[in-house]
């Protein structure tokens, strides 16, 4: 417990936290911080570090080679972020080698811990850049080229940290290694509480993505232009999140708009443009796929009405992942048994399930609130995720 609360509170200090929560970003001041930090546990457990073509960091206890267990999940936050979607998996992972260790159990595999850049895409707008990259799902002159809200490219961002943007792409090599990932996360659900478990397994990650929706209208004075003559965006944009809350509950699905940018911004301005970005989720591909088409329709038509013109532009999709049920029924079995569930967020580990062996766990949330400040595991339930971390680790790093 103290062990926990102890690693939990050196990192708790960077970027933020309290009520405005986490702002941990890629590539920032704040990242190099975080980065700095893995490197030292790293080092304060003799495991060998290493700075992949892409920007993940990895930590590994014996020689790096194929068959390793990697374990680990990203530090990075959204913005107003909480403390544990992302460092709890890094964190758990650390503690769970030192746990193997105590147990006196020397692993025959490799295995390792990674810190996946940038993967809620707070500052890009695509999420999973790391694992992204590291399987070949993005492109890399894609990614060089992403641009945050000030219009600095990502390419640019990397080298301003002091890393190289020349080696992004596909690294075979490393993917290569893994013999299986396991990505220990904070549920973001109520799931495991009504399951009364305090951690389980995940089944499958809705498919899900992000679409840039552009209202072009025009800037006029908001004390002298008529109501009837204005071509004023936002109204557009107000309808299409109606829309969209409407089509979601019809579908059984979930859109969100949770970032708006607003051009020029001024109380006493009509907008010239409203950027606006549409996050959809749904248990299958073809209701993504539908809920998406309806909400465009519908601020095509509010666009067509307000003289304002639309673009809907995809800027990720993530497809549905089905955990494979070998590794998972492995999993469950070495925990004598934990409930699986599925998620709605997206993770690294869905990520890499399309090239290796990879499962995740679960650990209690006990109000189910993610991507806020007051996201929250007891220390009994982290704990207990450690120990059931390592066990897995243990099983899957000595056959
Ligand atoms: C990541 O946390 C996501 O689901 O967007
Ligand atoms: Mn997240
Ligand atoms: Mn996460």
């Amino acid at each position: 417990m103290a062990g926990f609360e102890q690693a939990w509170q050196e990192l708790a200090q960077i970027g933020g936290g309290g009520a405005g929560g986490y702002h941990r970003f890629a590539w920032t001041p704040v990242d190099l911080a975080l980065r700095g930090w893995f490197q030292e546990q790293a080092a304060r457990r003799g495991m060998a570090y290493e700075l992949d073509r892409n920007g993940n960091q990895w930590a590994w206890w014996g020689v790096p080679g194929p068959g390793a267990v990697v374990t680990g999940s990203h530090l990075d936050s959204v913005p107003g972020g909480g403390a544990f979607d992302g460092p709890l998996g890094v964190v758990s992972a650390f503690l769970a080698v030192d746990e193997l260790r105590e147990r006196g159990v020397t692993p025959t595999r490799p295995l390792a811990v990674v810190n996946f850049a940038d993967e809620e895409g707070a500052r890009f707008g695509v999420a999973c850049v790391g694992s992204r990259l590291l399987t070949g799902i993005l492109a890399p002159d894609d990614a060089r080229a992403l641009r945050d809200g000030d219009e600095v490219s990502l390419a640019e961002a990397m080298r301003a940290a002091g890393a190289d943007p020349s080696t992004l792409g596909r690294d075979e090599q490393a993917l290569s290694r893994i013999g299986a990932f396991v990505e220990l996360h904070i549920e973001q659900g109520r799931g495991l509480v009504d399951l009364n478990a305090p951690v389980g397994v995940a089944s499958a990650i809705w498919p899900h993505g992000r679409w840039r929706c552009t209202f072009h209208g025009e800037a006029n004075h908001a004390g002298t232009t008529r109501l009837a003559d204005r071509h004023d965006p936002m109204l557009p944009f107000a309808s299409t999140v109606l829309a969209a809350r409407n089509v979601a509950e019809r579908l059984g699905a979930l859109a969100t708009f949770g970032k708006v940018r607003i051009d020029p911004n001024g109380t006493n301005a009509i907008p010239s443009r409203v950027d606006a970005w549409l996050d959809g989720r749904a248990p299958d591909a073809e209701t993504v796929r539908a809920m998406v088409d309806e909400i465009t329709d519908a601020a095509r038509t509010a666009a067509t009405g307000h003289g304002v013109r639309v673009e809907v532009v995809p800027e990720s999709t993530t497809p549905v992942v089905r955990f494979g049920d070998e590794l998972r029924d492995r999993i469950t079995t070495a925990l004598g048994g934990a409930p699986a569930l599925p998620t709605g967020a997206g993770h690294d580990a869905g990520i890499l399930s399309a090239s290796v062996p990879t499962a995740m766990l679960f650990v209690r949330n006990p109000t189910g609130v993610s991507h806020s400040p007051a996201e929250h595991a007891t220390v009994e339930d982290c704990v207990t995720g450690v120990a059931a971390l390592a066990t897995v680790l243990e099983d899957l790093a000595c056959e």
